[in-house]
């Protein structure tokens, strides 16, 4: 049994977390969760292989809805395979016998260029929720992001984490529940907000939604208000759609008060990029939400070059969607990102090994950056630009 799962931890859950009474509706280990945890931690496995391993230890509902996008998954599809387009070109006879991966951002130097992008409702995946998560990526030296819908408090994550975290904001059109969130991040220590700008609505997410009756209760105790849903319960009855009015206004009003660095997640528009940039956001996420809300929008490394031409070098940008392997972190920086995020990958760790899994995601991928450094002749990250392609 992974050491996560002991005893004891699962009597913090139910004494301490607040997930109580709700025991029966937890993610439960299996014999065949225990054999893919040995699995997922065995030498030569692959981001990739970790979904195989994951939809093997995750109740189907949940499995559909983290690894689900929205609509034909045209976008998700994408993501992945915009990375498999790209073609790299090796350089010989340089000295790489020293690969350096650090970063500087926001202030906060980072060991490589890989963060944990915010997901919500990862006690659905594990017993321990965030705090397995937040663990795991301190075991590994990564930064995670919170977010809004996580299912532990915000506070309750951070005060775990050993490493520093960020905070995903999804802003509430109540400004005071808004404001409350951001000094609540502000004071656990979070050291970015990361504002989602691609959600006033969920996507069409056919295959979320019917999974949906068979997920189990799913506490959001950092959302004071229920989340916008696209669909009502009957199909008979038309439901027009609300969606959260958000506006450059509301960017204006987060930065006269907020005292961490800002930053745009969910920008794929050069124009909004540019917009951004003059309302005063430190940073850019490039990101379609995974594929989860808009669908046919482009894969994000199709994106990313016209962002990144825009702004200029005026604020870093960062990417995610679809980075499964070391070689797509050398592409998104040839293609002008300061770093990239996952997602998916680390919630399949989490399944099928708690903690060690979402430490594993990130050693894998961190391994995988620098052997395709040292085939691509670049000793460091400032060495990687455009000549890297072929
Ligand atoms: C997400 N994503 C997301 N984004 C966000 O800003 N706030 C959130 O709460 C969530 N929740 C969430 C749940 C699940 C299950 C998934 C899969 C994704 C989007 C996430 O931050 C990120 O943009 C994508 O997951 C990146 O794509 P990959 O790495 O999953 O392909």
């Amino acid at each position: 049994m992974p050491s996560s799962h002991t005893r004891r931890s699962l009597l913090t859950i139910t004494l301490g977390l607040g997930l109580s009474g709700k025991a029966q509706s937890q993610p439960q280990q299996s014999t065949q969760q225990v054999a893919s945890a040995a699995d997922a931690l065995k030498p030569g496995v692959s981001l990739i292989d970790l979904e195989s391993l994951a939809h093997k230890s995750m109740p189907p509902a949940v499995f559909e809805r983290v690894n689900g996008g929205a609509a034909d998954e045209l976008t998700m599809k994408w993501n992945r395979e915009a990375y498999e387009r790209i073609r790299l070109r090796p350089r010989v006879l340089v000295d790489v016998s020293k690969i350096d991966t650090r970063i500087k951002l926001f202030g906060q130097e980072l060991p490589f260029p890989i963060l944990l992008a915010p997901t919500g409702g990862h006690a659905l995946i594990h017993p321990e929720g965030e705090i397995a998560t937040v663990r795991g990526a301190g075991r590994a030296d990564a930064t995670l992001v919170i977010s809004t819908s996580a299912s532990l408090r915000l506070e309750q994550i951070a005060q775990a984490a050993s490493r520093p975290v960020w905070f995903q904001l999804y802003a509430d059109e109540d400004r005071g529940l808004t404001r409350d969130l951001v000094q609540r991040a502000e004071s656990a220590g979070c050291k970015v907000l990361c504002v989602t700008v691609d959600n006033p609505i969920n996507g069409v997410r056919n295959r979320e939604e019917s999974a949906r009756t068979a997920l189990p209760f799913r506490a959001r105790p950092n959302q004071q208000t229920a989340p916008l849903e696209t669909k009502g319960n009957s199909l008979e009855t038309f439901r027009p759609i609300r969606p959260k009015k958000l506006t450059w206004d509301d960017i204006d009003w987060l930065r006269s008060f907020a005292r961490a660095p800002i930053i745009l997640k969910g920008i794929l528009n050069p124009e909004d990029a540019d917009r951004a940039v003059k309302a005063g956001a430190s940073g850019l996420i490039v990101s379609n939400h995974g594929g989860r809300q808009l669908d046919t929008l482009p894969g994000t490394i199709e994106a990313l070059p016209s962002v990144a031409q825009r702004v200029s070098g005026r604020v870093p940008v960062l990417v995610d969607g679809g980075v499964r392997r070391g070689t797509d972190i050398v592409k998104a920086i040839a293609l002008g990102a300061s770093a990239v995020l996952i997602g998916r990958p680390y919630l399949y760790g989490l399944s099928v090994a708690g903690s060690a899994g979402v430490a594993s995601v990130v050693n894998i991928l961190r391994h995988e950056l620098e052997i395709a450094m040292a085939l691509t002749g670049r000793a460091s990250i400032e060495e990687i630009d455009k000549s890297v392609l072929w």
